[in-house]
């Protein structure tokens, strides 16, 4: 099988990785890749928002799968592109990238599929929207509607808070994706990830996993696209993981499926558990970064076959091949991350770290510039491991942390304290 993937980040070095693992994989090309890639597949530069453009491109590397990474080509509709041309995708259509694109959309589907979540308010103008903040009280969280790369949540400790934010979403600070806002009840508990695979309307769980949103140890400081993560989530028990595929992955599928509009791909669900009851905070079309990168430890291999499995709607007879193992990821990332930070920096230490089943150094903002490994983003490289336990886990990608020679780079120390 010819295989493209889209995407340039830790969560495609990831996928490449499996992929390649699996002997059905003839060709690997990722698009555009980065310097972590390039070293085990072909990477092409490639507008992965422009679905003609990819279309063409699989065209003429006689591509038979094309798996997408990230939310934003779902959200172009390049996934429908590619299928009006033939090709077999990973990823859902436009209209069912809603799930991520638009929360109220998500939270209209939740309603009608009776599927629990926060409460909450749908707005397209400031003075309603503080009327009913006053009205519910705080904390409260104040959501832009749109796709705002993480950034459009405030949890609001006060009132006051909760109207600035409002004001400053409909002002325009998150753009087009702050043009109607979300406002939601807030909801206490410890969240976490389930990944399942859907086609339609059979549902495959593929795994768990928690990452750590804050830059600072104790999970505190502003929040980052992920720290690091962990896999499985031992507060995602099996008996919570059904309920939590019972009451809200199936009957919300089911309903997408009734509006014509049927999932097809891996959905993300983020789970706030509290008394052992699962609620939905959001749904992501794609699967998470870092969080990608311990599933993809745990499932090696195997994660094409299900992928394909997906791609061609044949879940129902799909299986995963479970081990009694745990992963976890370090992001190292740029000093000053999530704020402003230097690019082009040099990363030494890379040659000779360990490459098997049980490490990798997944690069997520890497580029080869004169023979060496430069930063190019916040996030640049993914220290994973896997072990019988999630200290070993951990033992191990810190191991790999430590092999790295870069002044400019930091990580937190203390990736998996819950579980641990
Ligand atoms: P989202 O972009 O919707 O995932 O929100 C980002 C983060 O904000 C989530 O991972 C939660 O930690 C937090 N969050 C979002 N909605 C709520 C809520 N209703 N109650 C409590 N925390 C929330
Ligand atoms: N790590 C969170 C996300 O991918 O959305």
């Amino acid at each position: 099988m010819n295989i493209l993937i889209l995407g340039g980040g830790g969560r495609e070095h990831a996928l490449a990785w499996a992929v390649m693992q699996n002997p059905k994989c003839d060709k690997l090309i990722v698009a555009p890749g980065n310097a972590g890639i390039a070293q085990i597949a072909e990477c092409a530069a490639l507008d992965t928002e422009d679905g003609g453009a990819v279309t063409e491109f699989a065209g003429e590397h006689a591509i038979d799968l094309v798996i997408v990474g990230p939310e934003a080509p779902l959200a172009a509709g390049v996934a429908d592109r590619l299928r009006e041309a033939g090709f077999l995708v990973f990823g859902p259509s436009q209209a069912a990238a809603e799930l991520e694109a638009s929360k109220s959309f998500t939270k209209a589907i939740c309603d009608a599929a009776h599927a629990p979540t926060a409460a909450y308010g749908h707005f397209t103008d400031a003075e309603a929207a503080k009327a009913y903040v006053r009205a519910q009280g705080a904390p409260i969280v104040v959501k832009a509607d749109g796709l705002a790369a993480g950034k459009g949540v405030i949890i609001a400790e006060t009132v006051d808070e909760a109207c600035a934010a409002i004001d400053d979403m409909f002002g325009g600070a998150f753009g087009g994706a702050g043009a109607e806002v979300v406002i939601e009840e807030f909801m206490t508990g410890e969240e976490a990830s389930f990944f399942v695979l859907v086609d339609g309307e059979d549902v495959l769980p593929i795994g768990t996993a928690q990452d750590h949103k804050r830059v600072g140890e104790g999970d505190t400081g502003p929040n980052t696209g992920g720290m690091g993560a962990y896999s499985p989530a031992p507060v995602l028990t099996d008996e919570i993981a059904q309920k939590a595929l019972d009451r809200i992955v199936k009957p919300t599928m089911a309903e997408m499926a009734r509006r014509g509009t049927p999932y097809s791909g891996v959905l993300y669900a983020g789970l706030m558990i509290e008394n052992g009851e699962p609620r939905l905070v959001e749904y992501n079309v794609r699967f998470g970064d870092p969080e990608c990168q311990v599933l993809m430890m745990r499932l090696g291999a195997q994660a094409l076959d299900l992928i394909h499995a997906c791609a061609e709607g044949r879940l129902a007879d799909a299986r995963v091949d479970w081990a009694e193992d745990h992963a976890m990821t370090v992001v190292l990332a740029a000093e000053g991350y999530p704020g402003s930070y230097r690019k082009g920096t040099v990363i030494g230490g890379l040659d000779g770290l360990p490459e098997d089943s049980f490490h990798q150094m997944f690069h997520a903002g890497t580029a080869q510039q004169d023979g060496k490994v430069v930063a190019t983003g916040g996030r640049v490289l993914n220290a994973t491991a896997r072990g019988a336990t999630l200290a070993e886990a951990a033992e191990r990608a810190y191991a790999l942390v430590d092999a790295v020679d870069w002044p400019e780079g930091f990580c937190r120390r203390d990736i998996g304290w819950r579980a641990l």
